[in-house]
């Protein structure tokens, strides 16, 4: 996968749409303090910006993830890599996702973090994927809704690579 880049989504658009997302997700949360779960590696660049903007009390948490699939796809079989450090019991939390593609792994992630009973449990992705969902989800709030195709930056990689670029791209 070494080609031309094109830009799907400039660093300018991500970024007005996350002050935008901040924006709304902070009047919803006005007077509550809200506890940002960042899904390691790729929600990172999103989790930050997102808590840059919001205009309640913030706190936050990261987990990793695996999935074993074939392929680029993920699979039902997640398993935790890295657990939270806090418990949420009694939070509002948000989970913050960088692409939902198949749904696999956010609904795997959904059902963990909701059985340790937090006060509200909200999901929000960066970007969706709606035409390869294979399970039901009920996402709150999506940034960008985007076609099927593989992308990279802004914390999305290929091979690890590209999670640097300011922007969201597609190799050519
Ligand atoms: P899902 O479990 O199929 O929804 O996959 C979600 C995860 O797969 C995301 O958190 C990403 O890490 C990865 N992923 C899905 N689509 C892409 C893509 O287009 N580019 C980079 N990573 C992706
Ligand atoms: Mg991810």
């Amino acid at each position: 996968m070494d080609g031309k880049i094109n830009v799907l989504i400039s660093e300018k658009e991500i970024a007005d749409r996350v002050a935008e997302m901040a924006k709304e997700l902070s009047q919803e949360y006005a007077g509550k303090e809200v506890h940002l779960i960042c899904i390691l590696k790729g929600s990172v660049f999103f989790t930050c910006e997102l808590a840059k903007r919001m205009e309640v009390p913030v706190t936050m948490d990261f987990l990793t993830v695996s999935s074993y699939g074939a392929g680029t796809e993920s699979s039902g079989v997640i398993t935790l890599k890295k657990d939270l450090d806090e418990p949420i019991e009694g939070k509002d939390v948000i989970l913050v996702e960088d692409i939902i593609d198949t749904g696999n792994t956010l609904s795997w992630v959904y059902k963990n973090l909701k059985e340790r009973n937090p006060a509200s449990l909200k999901l929000i992705t960066l970007l969706n994927k709606p035409d390869r969902r294979k399970v039901k989800l009920d996402v709150d709030m999506t940034g960008f809704v985007i076609p099927d195709k593989f992308v990279i930056g802004y914390g999305l990689d290929y091979d690890q690579k590209y999670r640097n670029l300011p922007y969201v791209g597609v190799i050519e």
